[in-house]
């Protein structure tokens, strides 16, 4: 009973008719003497006694709520001397609700707007890959544990063609299809074989930066990373950089930003250490270069790799990396962008 006051009750609410003659159809339909309303009044005394308050109350409900809006469709659709049909222009229209950015974009996008003003720009590479350009030509050895089943999700069953594990896969694009100097940003999904936990995803959000010219050097890099923390994450903020390894780059170093909770005293979220991990980069492999047609005695350059969804937690102080895929409304229409 409950679930056929619920579809009128729906039925009810999405009525929007175009003619004044759907108005009168409405009224018969649910109203008259043999509409589904009054046959609801009918069926009453066959519900159980328990459920009876219940029920009673939301049968009357739903009358009143028919009944107020015949009332205001045939104000709003008066039919004027001629008997055509009039919209009345002077009612005011319905509500609408303004959307929100998602997270994930608010950051990607503040991301893309610091680099583009130093000259990047934004290139998205494909999700699927095959394993020449996500692993081979990025230096990667037959063996490495990244291509193993536990890591990547393979779509073909020979594994050549697969999900890219990193957003680095559109490095080996680029150069094979660009000319240097090039400057390229490149932000998207990327998809790890992973147990999903509060703090690990099967799917997640990386941008990659690649500058390629001549006499590119580490100290660009560093300088180049400076100002993005500087930018993005305060004027005070400070980067380290410690000693890495990656395939693709050498040499390489993983990058901490002081953190902008405590200013680098020490709290929970940076776990006393005042520093936070935010990213990979590296000064790119010669064998990265020779795979892609370019010379590496003549042209060097950096590349580095940050998570999004990381950065996006430490800006908003969110604690489960589930919340930016479960598209709950409560959790999303809390974020205001500025872009
Ligand atoms: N691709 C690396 C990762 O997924 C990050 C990285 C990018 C490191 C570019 C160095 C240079 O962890």
């Amino acid at each position: 009973m409950l679930d056929r006051i619920r579809k009128i009750s729906e039925e009810v609410a999405n009525f929007a008719p175009k003619a004044i003659e759907e108005v009168e159809d409405f009224r018969i339909k649910y109203l008259s003497k043999k509409g589904l309303i009054p046959a609801l009044f009918d069926d009453f005394r066959n519900v159980p006694a328990e459920q009876k308050k219940e029920v009673g109350q939301r049968i009357n409900e739903l009358k009143q709520t028919a009944l107020a809006k015949l009332e205001e469709l045939k104000a709003s659709l008066q039919v004027s001397n001629d008997g055509k049909v009039e919209l009345d222009l002077s009612r005011p229209g319905d509500p609408m609700n303004l959307g929100a950015r998602h997270p994930l974009s608010i950051v990607r996008n503040e991301i893309v707007n610091i680099f583009t003003k130093i000259g990047f720009s934004v290139n998205e590479s494909q999700e699927i890959e095959d394993d020449a350009h996500c692993f081979e030509k990025m230096n990667f050895p037959p063996d490495h544990p990244a291509r193993d089943m536990q890591d990547t999700f393979f779509i073909s069953s020979d594994m050549n063609v697969l999900l890219r594990t990193h957003t680095s896969s559109g490095q080996s694009r680029e150069m094979e299809t660009m000319t240097p100097p090039i400057r390229s940003l490149s932000p998207g999904r990327v998809f790890r074989n992973e147990a999903i936990s509060a703090r690990a995803h099967c799917q997640f959000h990386q941008i990659e930066g690649l500058y390629v010219d001549k006499n590119v050097s580490f100290a660009d890099l560093k300088q180049t990373l400076d100002y993005f923390a500087k930018e993005f994450f305060g004027e005070k903020s400070q980067i380290r950089m410690r000693p890495s390894y990656f395939p693709f780059t050498e040499p390489s170093a993983e990058v901490d930003v002081s953190c902008s909770l405590c200013g680098g005293k020490g709290c929970n979220v940076c776990k006393g250490s005042g520093w936070l991990e935010i990213l990979g980069c590296g000064m790119v492999h010669p064998n990265v270069f020779k795979a892609a047609g370019i010379d590496p005695k003549v042209y060097s350059g950096f590349a580095f790799g940050m998570g999004i969804e990381r950065i996006a937690m430490l800006r908003f102080g969110v604690k489960d990396l589930r919340l930016f895929f479960e598209n709950d409304i409560r959790f999303l229409e809390q974020f205001v962008a500025a872009y």
